[in-house]
């Protein structure tokens, strides 16, 4: 029923989203993709197509690296934790990926230096002496995003060394106007290093034919690719000096491939794991050089750039297959704006599943309503997002599902009656419907397949409620039940039909129609009455949205309890103490803290005792000893009282009530000490109050003893 795109029945179809980076959360922002590529795999799978999803982190470059040395941390320890992280985000939303691998793999090494030798040999590799910018302060090159200026084409301010966001130009960080180290802020100078190019050049007329043959291509993307081709392309600078985290380049000491060279050749070490553990093939046998596999890429808008040119051109020059789609999408703007931390409408996965009700499938049917074949940005507004869920998914879709599935278990106990010739005629007109559904999917307009699902669930309520089965059951209960296993054939259908998009909540449905194998499950079965099955008692519902999504920040400060174990004086400070604290739940965790409290406390009245740390402020040196942190006192001008949980263990977290103790926990940012004392914590009937909640751990609310509106600090 799905028409053939001209393509053979042994066909086999690779798909890929873009690599997300490992150094971040998932956020909403990704989730439209690897929603919307995980949509057209389910759909390309009931269709009956062999088809993978394939998918990874991109684990190298200068950011990776710096935020692992800021961690004081391998960046092979931070890739894990984002690679454990991301897995767990993509599998509670659903996004079923056949693989999820790494770029810094084993596989992705081999693939790596196949290209970069096979480029070597055929002459497309050149070295040439290059100008960069290098930060004397920090003792580095400062490459892409670690250097910051206006944008040499469009002249926009604040851009970063590779691309710029206003005008989506690329160009080396040397060519910024103003530059200025990202890091430290100084300004860079320059300085000389060898560095390998791939000649793009030689490439403008394969490129240009390889987007003559590739119709799909949206028309914008083929604008934007076909301007870059007939400007000129420039070679392009694949190689990075030490420090970097990567892999070396043959041969050299402290060279590494640019992080864009091996990134998507992470697609084919990915697509390669996959072959080995399934098939005993290799990636290059069963897609990469295979005649009989299409590659389809899903990507966002900004990075057009690398997949429309640098990769093809790679792909081309190694001898292996060109990718026959690139699906490309927009931004996700969210309440109109950009997401942005400062903006506070930065959100991510686990952010939006944290406020009840939210299901992953209400994201996912609300961004498949917006997905069209257009890289136009996608706009989550809370309201729309509340109304379409509610008056679509909810009171349409699922409330036809659901009164149909009731009546037929109240009445019927579950059991389907035959059809007669009437209603299967009333069926067969809903088939030019579920075709027109599949077509939608196939060209990437999930927006009208949602569309027609909504249309069908309307005529299976209409029908519903024209015949009035609730009457009927009096007058000709046969007809009845009829009528009810018509509207149950439809509720399988759209079931069928709506599992790319719902996939939890239709295994639920066709469960109860008897399915149990959802890996092979076919639009084949659309049309046919379903199998007389028993249907369970459903009571399968989404709850409607009550309210929309809070934004409220997360509490900033990560305070644990510690106990004292050491105490000192400092030797040239008369109101200070040097104390060792143990913060550590289970095995010791020691930091240092130097605080004014000689006035106020003896040695013996703080030593053993239990005390409540700020353990992620800035490290500061006070008198020469360094403070790793801060412990809670209320100050009320006169007196000061140090705060001492008594019913908590060392390591408990100590949280405002009300917010999530695990959110905050996750919390990586350092804080300065003016953005601790904003939080402005007080003293209010004997507890710590950030506003109206009073700080707790999991065992007891923080008392301290001391008068009401003391600061706490
Ligand atoms: N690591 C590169 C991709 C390498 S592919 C060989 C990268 N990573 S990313 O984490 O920044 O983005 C991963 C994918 O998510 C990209 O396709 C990107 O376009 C998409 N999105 C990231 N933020 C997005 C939005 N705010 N909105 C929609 N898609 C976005 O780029
Ligand atoms: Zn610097």
């Amino acid at each position: 029923m799905v028409k053939e795109s001209g393509a053979s029945r042994k066909e086999k179809i690779l798909v890929t989203a873009g690599l997300p980076y490992a150094n971040g959360p998932i956020h909403l922002g990704h989730l439209v993709e690897y929603i919307q590529a995980d949509i057209f795999v389910r759909f390309l799978r009931l269709s009956g197509k062999d088809v993978i999803y394939v998918c990874g982190d991109d684990t190298h470059g200068t950011p990776i690296e710096l935020a692992a040395a800021k961690e004081k941390i391998a960046p092979e320890e931070l890739i894990k934790r984002y690679y454990d992280e991301h897995t767990a985000d993509f599998a509670s939303f659903f996004v079923n990926f056949d693989v999820y691998h790494s770029t810094n793999s084993p596989e992705n090494r081999f693939y790596s230096d196949l290209f970069f030798n096979r480029l070597n040999e055929k002459g497309l590799i050149q070295q040439r002496l290059v100008e960069l910018t290098y930060c004397e302060n920090d003792k580095r090159y400062l490459p892409d995003r670690y250097v910051k200026g206006k944008c040499p084409k469009c002249g926009a301010e604040d851009q970063y060394g590779d691309q710029c966001e206003k005008c989506n130009a690329t160009y080396q960080p040397v060519e910024l106007i103003e530059p200025r180290c990202a890091i430290c802020g100084l300004a860079p100078v320059r300085k000389q290093s060898l560095h390998y190019f791939f000649k793009l050049s030689s490439f403008s007329q394969q490129l240009q034919e390889w987007l003559d043959g590739n119709k799909g291509i949206q028309s914008d993307v083929r604008h934007f690719v076909e301007g870059w081709i007939k400007s000129g392309l420039q070679d392009w600078d694949i190689s990075r000096d030490g420090p970097y985290f990567g892999f070396k380049i043959p041969g050299e000491l402290n060279k590494y491939y640019y992080v864009w060279l091996d990134a998507p050749i992470g697609y084919i070490a990915a697509t390669e794991k996959y072959c080995k553990d399934k098939l005993g093939k290799t990636a290059l046998e069963a897609y990469w050089q295979n005649p009989d596999a299409r590659i389809i890429h899903f990507i966002g808008k900004d990075i057009i750039y690398f997949h429309l040119l640098f990769w093809p051109a790679m792909l081309a020059a190694a001898g292996f297959s060109l990718p026959s789609d690139i699906a490309v999408h927009g931004h996700l703007t969210v309440n109109g704006e950009k997401m942005s931390k400062s903006r506070g409408n930065f959100l991510t996965a686990k952010d939006y599943l944290a406020v009840s009700g939210h299901e992953p499938e209400f994201l996912r049917f609300y961004y498949a309503s917006h997905l069209t074949k257009s890289v136009s940005d996608i706009n989550l507004d809370f309201n729309d997002f509340k109304e379409k869920t509610n008056n679509d998914l909810v009171n349409n879709l699922a409330n036809f599902v659901h009164r149909t599935l009731v009546f037929l278990n109240n009445n019927f106990d579950s059991k389907l009656e035959p059809l007669g010739t009437d209603e299967k005629l009333f069926l067969q007109q809903l088939q030019p419907k579920y075709d027109s559904i599949a077509g939608h999917y196939l060209e990437y307009s999930f927006k009208d397949a949602v569309r027609e699902l909504l249309e069908l669930s309307s005529i299976g309520n209409r029908y519903f409620q024209e015949n009035q089965p609730w009457q009927l059951i009096k007058t000709d209960k046969k007809k009845c039940h009829r009528v009810v296993s018509v509207a149950a054939q439809i509720v399988r259908d759209l079931m069928l039909l709506a599992f790319p998009i719902l996939p939890k909540y239709s295994e639920k449905i066709l469960r109860l129609f008897g399915y149990e194998n959802f890996e092979h499950l076919s639009f084949a079965d659309l049309g046919r009455f379903p199998s007389a099955k028993k249907l369970y008692p459903a009571r399968i519902v989404f709850a409607p949205i009550e309210e929309t999504i809070a934004l409220a920040p997360v509490f900033p400060a990560v305070l644990k309890v510690g106990v004292i174990g050491e105490i000192a004086e400092h030797p040239d400070a008369d109101k200070l103490y040097v104390l060792k604290v143990d913060i550590g739940k289970g095995k010791p965790k020691v930091i240092q803290l130097v605080a004014g409290l000689r006035p106020y406390y003896k040695k013996d009245e703080l030593l053993g005792k239990k005390v409540v740390v700020v353990s992620n402020l800035k490290h500061a040196k006070l008198r020469g000893y360094e403070s790793q942190g801060m412990l809670l006192a209320a100050d009320d001008g006169s007196r000061v009282t140090v705060v001492f949980p008594q019913g908590s263990e060392p390591g408990d977290l100590v949280f405002p009530e009300g917010s999530d103790p695990e959110k905050i926990a996750g919390n990586r940012k350092q804080l300065a000490i003016d953005e601790f004392y904003r939080l402005n914590l007080r003293v209010k009937d004997e507890k710590v109050m950030y506003g109206a909640k009073p700080l707790k751990t999991s065992k007891e609310i923080i008392p301290v003893d001391a008068a009401d509106d003391a600061v706490v600090r």
